[in-house]
């Protein structure tokens, strides 16, 4: 099972309100303001160094082409049935933090940064501008860590599942989604109980609700929910919907958001350092 240690972290975050965020000092080391990562991880690999000419520029259509071909309502109702178990393995935060740094986010064509330094400089960035909200640097720093499904011991799911904007399934996909496109292949299209606005949900059904595509989001969301965290509602909905683009970006599907729903949307747009400038 993935107890994706929400304990060991909800622990820290209980005993040590000050300095919470920070990993063990063996693991990282503070030189004034700026994080010194250590050469090699806890795994014993090394940092993996980016080069400058990404080629994931040239992947990311391709990826988009499988995620909106294969992510259909079916699909994504049956990892999350299966990945719900919480069976895979158990590891600290620090741990999966140090494993996603293994992998490159094909759907991203701008983060040139090693994944751990995006994790530390999102919540190092939403300390800096909300001091006194503890529970939202811990949301920054783990946003991503359900990109752990890329890894063996976790699934080894491939990209188009773990990563990539992600997007309500059982109604019409929206044109705003990225590479849109591409949704004429995918089985839920044609479909008549699917490709009507409001398919299979009904008008202010709520989010939650909602199955939406699978991928690190929502594994991330079970796994904190199914480890008895204890980040609020509005934690818990960054982590969930922080890829939903067509919802914050574009505004799009916001007739299937319930009054709550309304109330947390706030929240994503201050999560803005993730999702419009680093990730
Ligand atoms: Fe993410
Ligand atoms: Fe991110």
């Amino acid at each position: 099972m993935i107890v994706i240690v929400s304990e060991t972290l909800c622990n820290n975050e209980d005993n040590n309100h000050s300095n919470k965020e920070q990993p063990p000092e063996e693991n990282l080391q503070l030189d004034g303001s700026t994080f010194v990562v250590p050469e090699n991880n806890a795994f014993g690999h090394s940092f993996r160094e980016y080069d400058k000419e990404s080629e994931r520029r040239a992947t990311v259509e391709d990826f988009y082409r499988k995620n909106h071909i294969y992510q259909t309502y079916e699909f994504a109702k049956k990892k999350k049935e299966e990945y719900g178990k919480l069976d895979k393995a158990m590891m600290s935060i620090w741990e999966c933090c140090e494993l996603l740094n293994e992998f490159v986010d094909e759907s991203d064509p701008d983060l040139d940064e090693p994944q751990i330094e995006h994790l530390l400089q999102t919540a190092e960035a939403i300390r800096r501008d909300y001091p006194n909200e503890d529970w939202l640097h811990l949301t920054a720093l783990i946003h991503d860590l359900g990109k752990v499904l890329l890894h063996p011991a976790f699934g080894e799911e491939p990209q188009w599942c773990v990563v990539g904007d992600t997007f309500p399934l059982g109604c019409a996909f929206s044109e705003s989604i990225v590479h849109s496109q591409f949704f004429k292949e995918n089985a839920n299209y044609h479909s008549p109980n699917f490709n009507s606005t409001l398919g299979i949900y009904n008008e202010k059904c709520g989010l939650d609700n909602v199955t939406m595509s699978w991928g690190h989001d929502e594994y991330m969301y079970l796994v904190a929910k199914g480890n008895g965290t204890t980040l609020p509602p509005a934690g818990l909905f960054i982590i969930r919907f922080h890829s939903f683009y067509a919802l914050h970006r574009n505004g799009a599907y916001t007739y299937l958001m319930g009054d709550e729903d309304k109330e947390m949307l706030k929240w994503l747009h201050v999560f803005k350092y993730d999702l419009l400038l680093l990730d």
